[in-house]
């Protein structure tokens, strides 16, 4: 079988698309067929040793992805082989034709949602539903203003905060960038590479500033963010895509009584699973109603993903990049 193996912490030039032995399920693990998987900012960040998290070597990345059951460990009982799933692993391995994974982690999925589609609506929209859920405690006609909000977590925030009722403000670097923001529902738009963030963020919001805002970005977004929250606001801290983690001055909270509120999804699986599933459902009804979807920018065979990891660091991405094993991609 075909992976990309991460043999030591490098530059994403080195990722080898190589055979390497089929894996076997030990106890309460699963064998599964990869179908597609979801390419995540992180990813890039973790092959090059840069995540928060650091796993040993050599590993396959890959931390979300859609498939089908093949064969099951020791004592896992509630599978079935053929099932069809979504999972999220901790351990990776789903950039490959074939991974194993903790069985408690496998999400049996319905027909009616294409493999694209579900392997991708776990991490990206999973993170901005949690942030704004649990995290933001966002309500209903509060303004919330998302940050790079036509990347892959960004535009799920602006769909999510439009399904609980806010009025988004989406904030990018581009004008085609933000027509996807729009098209996204986005209420207003701001373009940060030529207007000042927070003037307008404050003249958007007839000068009372932010109830919430969703920062994957970091550096001077953020500096610009943390001078326009309103009082009771919550900054949500999701990542610093900009490469810059910006230093913030707590005065600013206390002048303002806003709240800085981290968010870290992989944490939030890990020690409220339950709360993860409840979130997973009600982040399947809305796909089904129609007010969240996938944006997928453009799906890869799994041969290129040097290339899908390049267009996501390389800010080019609008949506959600792809995987797919190069046997199963269409002709
Ligand atoms: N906390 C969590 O649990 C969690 C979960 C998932 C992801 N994350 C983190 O969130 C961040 C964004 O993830 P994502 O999936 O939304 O990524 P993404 O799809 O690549 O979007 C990130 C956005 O950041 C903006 N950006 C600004 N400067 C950039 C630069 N130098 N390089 C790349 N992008 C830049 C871009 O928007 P503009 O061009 O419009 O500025 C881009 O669309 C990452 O740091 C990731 O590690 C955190």
């Amino acid at each position: 079988m075909k992976a990309i193996v991460c043999e030591e912490f490098g530059p994403v030039s080195e990722l080898a698309y190589k055979d390497i032995d089929e894996p076997q399920p030990g106890k309460g693990e699963v064998r599964v067929i990869v179908r597609a998987a979801g390419v995540n900012f992180p990813d890039g960040l973790l092959v090059q040793g840069l995540y928060q998290v650091k796993p040993d070597r050599p590993f396959v990345p890959g931390a979300e992805f859609c498939g089908e059951v093949e064969a099951l460990g020791e004592g896992v009982k509630h599978l079935k082989v053929g099932q069809r799933f979504i999972c999220s692993s901790r351990t990776y391995g789903g950039f490959a034709d074939k991974a194993i994974v903790d069985a408690r982690m496998v999400m049996p999925v319905t027909d009616d949602v294409p493999d694209i589609d579900a392997a991708n609506l776990l991490c990206a929209h999973g993170t901005a539903h949690h942030a704004l859920k649990q995290r933001a405690r966002l309500k209903a006609k509060e303004t919330l203003v998302v940050l790079g909000a036509a990347g892959g977590t960004g535009i799920a925030a602006v769909q999510i905060g439009k399904a609980m009722g806010a009025r988004v403000i989406a904030a990018c670097s581009s004008a085609e960038k933000l027509a996807l923001a729009k098209a996204n529902g986005a209420d207003e738009l701001i373009n940060y590479s030529e207007e000042d963030l927070k003037s307008r963020i404050k003249e958007l919001t007839g000068g009372k500033g932010a109830d919430v805002v969703y920062d994957p970005v970091g550096g001077d977004a953020f500096d610009a963010c943390s001078r326009s929250m309103a009082r009771n606001g919550r900054l949500l801290i999701v990542g610093f895509a900009s490469g810059t983690i910006p230093q913030f001055p707590v005065n600013l909270s206390l002048v303002k009584e806003y709240s800085v509120v981290g968010v870290f999804w992989g944490s939030f699986v890990a020690h409220e699973p339950m709360v993860f599933m409840q979130n997973m459902q009600e982040l399947f009804g809305w796909y089904r109603d129609g007010k969240i979807h996938l944006e997928t920018d453009e799906v890869f065979p799994l041969s290129r993903t040097q290339d899908a990891l390049n267009k996501v660091l390389g800010r080019e991405v609008k949506g959600k990049v792809v995987l797919v094993p190069d046997h199963l991609m269409p002709r």
